[in-house]
């Protein structure tokens, strides 16, 4: 099974996801931006690159997915194992869909669902820690463009588009909870999916 935990930058995701790994042990913790691949590190240059073209940026990120299902994602589930992915295909959607914006793209975020469509292992289920963007911009501390509060408005404007087109996949939990209750309610989240299995 191939769980995604998915938020604004700032919401918690990542320190939740490195709680989860004691609870878990037998399970494949992974993520995006991967952090072990020349495709990860060359996202990482292009987060870093205020200049960077944002469909440029979009293509680098969708091949950092593409090796990470291949070498790691696709293996695991193969093996039976629990997958759990610190951001995944939603990251993309939501945020070069808001990168995007004014871009000649149309319609972003279906152009960028479908160049996955082709190829991608959708999730089984999402957990979407939901910050408002003042908040996620300052834990954060807008460091990187992507950080900016406008800019985390228009991508969590993307998330509710998303978990509104598929509200079975998502399970919404309120980020701006302590880090202690937010971590209980993702354990808790994650063991009801488990169950449902
Ligand atoms: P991280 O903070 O979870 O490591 O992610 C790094 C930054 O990259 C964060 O600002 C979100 C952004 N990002 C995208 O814009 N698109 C993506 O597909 C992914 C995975 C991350």
């Amino acid at each position: 099974m191939l769980v995604t935990l998915e938020g604004l930058d700032g919401s918690g995701k990542t320190t939740v996801w490195e709680a989860l790994h004691d609870a878990y042990p037998d399970a494949v913790f992974t993520r995006e931006p991967t952090s072990d691949s020349w495709y990860g590190e060359a996202v990482n240059r292009a987060i870093d690159d205020d200049g960077a073209d944002p469909l440029a940026t979009l293509f680098l990120f969708t091949a950092d997915h593409a090796d990470h299902l291949s070498r790691v994602v696709r293996p695991a589930l193969a093996d039976g194992k629990l997958v759990v992915s610190d951001r995944y295909s939603d990251s993309r959607y939501a945020y070069q869909a808001a990168a995007l914006r004014d871009s000649d793209l149309r319609r972003p975020m279906e152009y960028i669902r479908g160049i996955h469509t082709a190829f991608t292992r959708p999730p089984d289920k999402t957990i979407y820690l939901d910050v408002d963007p003042e908040t996620a911009a300052a834990r954060s501390g807008a460091t990187n463009k992507f950080e900016q509060a406008a800019y985390l408005a228009d991508v969590r404007e993307n998330y509710e588009r998303l978990v509104e087109a598929e509200p079975e996949r998502f399970v919404r939990i309120d980020a701006t909870q302590s880090p202690e209750d937010v971590l209980d309610a993702v354990e808790a989240a994650l063991e009801a999916i488990l169950a449902e299995q």
